[in-house]
């Protein structure tokens, strides 16, 4: 498709999304009336930017199925995700939304390398959480040998590893470094299992988490995104020639990007903002321009020409750390870390506030195998490094190698020790 025929599809499904939103589910109805907005107001695409936005707080008010168009019959499957605070968001999906969100998860898994015949392990936590079962239900529409291990039990993910010889594994990036980790500590190569490509997502990863993981494995690793408000993984994707981002799959979600300081801003492509989604084909939750708190920006496609890519996710606008007025996000020390020779990816960032001003400090481990001095000077260069692309001074930890919590799924990075007054 080229890009004219890709947003002449994107308006026609736009148009009706929002009709049958408004006229379906009561919350649209209200906002859209509030806002002085109707569907028929959507004339072109840029139009969607007159209607209003949805939150995870419209979800969480509408606990549990206030937002679904569909009676609960038609509802054929309900996920949810936990949070850190407050009631669960529940989503849900009829045949139709299962039978698409399989075959863009199976798409996306082609972009990165997986084939039909391939067998995959899914180390993605099966149950409320989208990670498991829609990777698993991908994998099937793909045509591969699922091997459906769910998280955790990381000695058994090696020996399934071992003994059932995935070509693909499916997990979040700091899973595979706990699992990477734990063979080496075992005494086993990890270069040497029968794993060739990772599809990794769920949290925010860097370029040199990448070369950690493909050059420890010797994999190809890409990248896949998604949530479960617009749909669950699967969202975008990434191609394994390019590696260069994952692609949206547009003809399913109309992305937009927002001044998350001023929201009434869309950003052209190539700007840094929140990421915005509107889904094109979903019945059971149809979600018009939902803020994921993703901060990134839309780049043009390149090995699938009509669908924009989106950047590497610097991080949610809710774990940014601001520091005496300059932000921080994990990511930034991840990719800093990760090019001191001596320094592991196994960190912890903690904010304290001894006195009046805020502190940071990041314990991290140093690679096995490094002298008490190598370890000083890493710690030092880490501070120094940090100081100068980022602009904050923290205080570095280089810890003992082992002590600090490993990846189940989605790492915590940040621990905020401050007390809430
Ligand atoms: O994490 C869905 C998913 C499962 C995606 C497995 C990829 C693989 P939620 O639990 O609702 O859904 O969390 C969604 O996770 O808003 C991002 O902040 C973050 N996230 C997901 N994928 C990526 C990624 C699943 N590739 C939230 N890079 C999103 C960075 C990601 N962050």
């Amino acid at each position: 498709m080229s890009r004219d025929e890709l947003e002449a599809l994107q308006l026609r499904r736009l148009q009706h999304t929002v009709a049958y939103a408004y006229e379906k589910v009561p919350l649209y109805t209200r906002k859209f009336d509030d806002a002085g907005v109707h569907p028929s107001d959507l004339k072109e695409l840029s139009d969607l930017a007159k209607f209003p936005y949805t939150t995870k707080e419209d979800l969480r008010q509408s606990y549990p199925f206030g937002m679904f168009a569909v009676p609960q019959r038609e509802v054929a499957r309900i996920h949810a995700s936990s949070g850190t605070t407050g009631r669960p968001t529940v989503v849900g999906y009829t045949k139709n939304d299962l039978r698409n969100w399989a075959n863009l998860v199976a798409r996306s898994m082609r972009a990165s390398g997986v084939r039909p015949g391939h067998k995959v392990q899914v180390s993605y936590g099966y149950g409320l959480f989208t990670g498991g079962l829609g990777a698993h239900a991908g994998a099937e529409a793909l045509g591969t040998t699922v091997i459906p291990m769910s998280g955790g039990q990381t000695e058994k993910q090696i020996q399934l590893i071992q003994d059932f010889e995935p070509d693909v594994i499916m997990c979040t990036p700091t899973y595979l470094l706990t699992i990477m980790d734990a063979m080496q500590h075992m005494g086993l190569d990890p270069r040497a299992t029968s794993l060739k490509y990772a599809v990794l997502g769920a949290e925010p990863w860097t370029e040199e988490m990448r070369h950690e993981l493909e050059l420890g494995l010797g994999i190809d690793a890409c990248d896949i995104y998604g949530l479960s408000e617009v749909m669950g993984p699967g969202v975008a994707g990434e191609c394994v020639e390019t590696k260069d981002g994952a692609h949206i799959w547009e003809d399913h979600f109309r992305p937009e990007i927002v001044d998350p300081f001023d929201i009434s801003k869309v950003l052209g492509d190539g700007e840094h903002g929140e990421l915005v989604f509107t889904s094109l084909t979903k019945e059971a939750l149809p979600i018009i321009r939902y803020r994921t708190k993703d901060l990134t920006r839309l780049l043009p496609g390149t090995a699938r020409p009509s669908m924009r890519r989106m950047g590497r996710i610097t991080g949610r606008s809710d774990d940014m750390i601001i520091l005496r007025g300059v932000n921080l996000f994990p990511s930034q020390v991840e990719e800093i870390a990760l090019r001191i020779p001596a320094l592991s990816p196994h960190f912890q960032l903690e904010i304290t506030r001894p006195g009046r001003m805020d502190q940071l400090t990041v314990k991290i481990e140093p690679r096995d195998g490094t002298t008490a001095e190598q370890r000083e000077a890493a710690g030092a260069d880490l501070a120094k490094q940090i100081k100068i692309h980022i602009g904050s001074t923290a205080r570095i930890h280089v810890v003992e190698p082992g002590s600090l919590e490993r990846s189940n799924g989605k790492l915590r990075r940040i621990y905020d020790l401050r007390e809430k007054a």
